[in-house]
């Protein structure tokens, strides 16, 4: 039994996510939980919402709430969202917790000791119209780097690269839209990354499994972009984590706070905490690699807009920590699994357009499974992928209800009919039983192979294949025909495809989980033991084992809904920001 941690990008609270947010990281990682869960390892899943910065403060604005308690709202809602697609977490925490206040601080001391924080006084952009400064996406303007002209003070969405807000070309203020701008000076701590450049580089040299997608994004920043430049890790704001050494004030930083991106993924440790916290475990175990985390594997899930601070940034927060040497060790990332994006009918789902379909819309049509399998069969890994409501149909329909969903139903009314809801004893396997068998063993260990390297795709289509057999099984020995010439052939055939659907509802449940259950709840049975041996599994349900002929699995996608849902939406919704 191995230890797994796993992380997925912890999501802004500013708003109701896209479906793009959920298939880059939440649900691939939720994938990857649950199957490593039921090979018998022991997971630690996190997320968390990711609550302060400016997008925080200025959705709260637009919202008219206090800050805090829009963050406490939308967290609440955001969990709602997270259970309604299953998605498994251990913990759900928040980047405001005082968890993450105090290890954020701490960090920072510990950086600071090892002389890695520099005090510079900088130029910032200042708006005379709102009377304050412009940190991060409190401006906005044209990207140096790509041209793209909604760039934000602290990213581009666009071409991923990091900026600052006086970077920007022809910037304005995204609270009053004044270009009424000026720049003046203030005093911010640095983190110097540039010291830390060749341990990073040699560290993600060492790399070589991980994904290209991954290493190319921290190769190029790291050889030819600016991301190993010392970055500014505080800000002129109110709401985040004040700036201390860890629990001592630091001079000259009164009134300021850490920027988002430094606390966020600290929030990863904090959540852990917040889990022990609640639950008596013990956290240290999963982070302190001199407290036993020297034997966890860590993987991370994340989009690709978030790989430079997940390869660069919070791994020189981690190295810096430990360079003190003074035996308090933290785990840094095993693997990163990354994603490119999904587009939306011919354009990119956008949050701060509202352009898409939201994750909240999403669960008010369909339940959670169909959206998982669409979503996680077509995860935009090689590439970006797109979603249009045709392909969304023709997935569903073909794969949960003709494929999957009908196997289920054919077979279990078929016995009904036949052989009573119960399994049927007589008749042995022949030929085409144990030539299925030997094909599925085959098939599920390569569907093991794909999920254990996190291969999200190639593991869609051997489940589907997996289902396939079944049903081209079914087909060819066609017992509907059987029974009328060899009844006792008929009930071994009936007896494998019986057993066939809990091996079905084991092998799913990690892409559906929700259809799983049902399946084994038909199959009257809790025993889901991976099969470790497909021969054996395939007669875990005994001759006489009762059963109940299921609801309808999955209901088609007719074209009347396809073309409604398509028109209702087409438009954007109220943007958040
Ligand atoms: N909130 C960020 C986003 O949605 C992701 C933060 S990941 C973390 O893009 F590492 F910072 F936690
Ligand atoms: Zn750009």
């Amino acid at each position: 039994m191995a230890r797994i941690l796993i992380t997925s990008a912890i999501p802004y609270i500013n708003g109701i996510k896209h479906l793009g947010n959920l298939v880059g990281s939440q649900l691939p990682a939720d994938l990857y939980a649950r199957f490593m869960r039921a090979r018998g390892h022991d997971v630690m899943f996190i997320c968390a919402t990711d609550e302060h910065g400016t997008p925080a403060e200025l959705a709260a604005a637009k919202a008219g709430k206090p800050v805090d308690e829009f963050c406490a709202e939308m967290h609440k809602v955001q969990s709602g969202i997270a259970d309604g697609f299953r998605l498994s977490f251990d913990h759900f925490g928040r980047s405001s917790s005082a968890q993450n206040h105090a290890l954020t601080q701490h960090f920072a001391g510990r950086l600071n000791r090892a002389g890695l924080i520099e005090e510079v006084s900088e130029k910032q952009v200042y708006s005379n119209t709102d009377g304050r400064f412009l940190p991060d996406r409190y401006i906005e303007g044209t990207c140096p780097n790509c041209g793209y002209d909604k760039a934000r003070g602290d990213q581009c969405e666009n071409c991923t690269k990091q900026l600052d807000p006086t970077d920007l070309i022809d910037p304005r203020s995204a609270i009053s839209g004044s270009t009424d701008l000026e720049v003046r000076e203030t005093k911010h701590l640095y983190l110097k990354q540039s010291d830390l450049k060749d341990q990073l580089s040699d560290w993600i040299d060492s790399k070589s499994d991980w994904p290209i997608l991954t290493t190319s994004i921290a190769k190029k920043w790291l050889h030819d972009g600016d991301g190993l430049q010392d970055r500014g890790i505080t800000r002129d704001l109110n709401w985040g984590v004040p700036v201390k050494d860890g629990e001592k004030d630091w001079p000259g930083m009164e009134g300021k706070v850490f920027y988002v991106w430094f606390d966020a993924p600290i929030e990863y440790i904090a959540a852990t905490h917040e889990w022990a916290d609640a639950s008596g475990g013990d956290w240290q175990s999963w982070w302190r690699t001199d407290k036993g985390a020297d034997t966890v594997r860590y993987v991370q899930f994340m989009g690709k807009d978030n790989v430079p601070f997940h390869t660069l940034s919070f791994p020189a927060t981690i190295i810096g920590a430990n360079s003190l040497n003074d035996g308090e060790q933290w785990k840094l990332v095993d693997y990163i699994k990354s994603f490119n994006y999904l587009n939306y009918d011919g354009g990119q789902f956008s949050t701060s357009q509202g352009r898409g379909i939201f994750q909240d819309q999403a669960l008010e049509i369909l339940p959670a499974d169909y959206w998982r399998w669409w979503l996680l069969s077509h995860a935009p890994e090689s590439s970006d992928s797109e979603f249009t409501w045709e392909n969304f149909q023709s997935g569903v329909n073909k794969d949960l209800a003709d494929v999957l969903g009908n196997f289920v139903s054919r077979v279990t009314k078929f016995c009904r009919s036949k052989f009573g809801e119960a399994v049927p004893d007589a008749g042995a396997f022949g030929d085409a039983e144990h030539a299925l068998i030997t094909d599925l063993t085959a098939r599920v260990r390569a569907y093991e192979g794909y999920m254990e390297a996190m291969e999200v795709r190639k593991s869609a289509a051997e489940l589907r294949a997996i289902w396939v057999a079944g049903n081209e099984y079914l087909q060819t020995v066609a017992p509907w025909s059987t029974i009328k010439e060899n009844p006792d052939m008929a009930a071994a055939q009936i007896r494998l495809a019986l057993n066939l659907i809990r091996l079905y509802a084991i092998l799913s449940a990690p892409f559906i989980p929700d259809a799983s259950k049902s399946m084994l709840a038909s199959m009257k049975t809790t025993d889901d033991a991976w099969p470790d041996d497909v021969a054996a599994s395939l007669s875990a349900l005994p001759p006489g084992h009762v059963f109940e002929v299921p609801d309808v699995l999955f209901a088609k996608i007719s074209d009347e809904d396809r073309e409604d849902w398509q028109a209702r939406f087409a438009g954007t919704r109220d943007a958040a920001q």
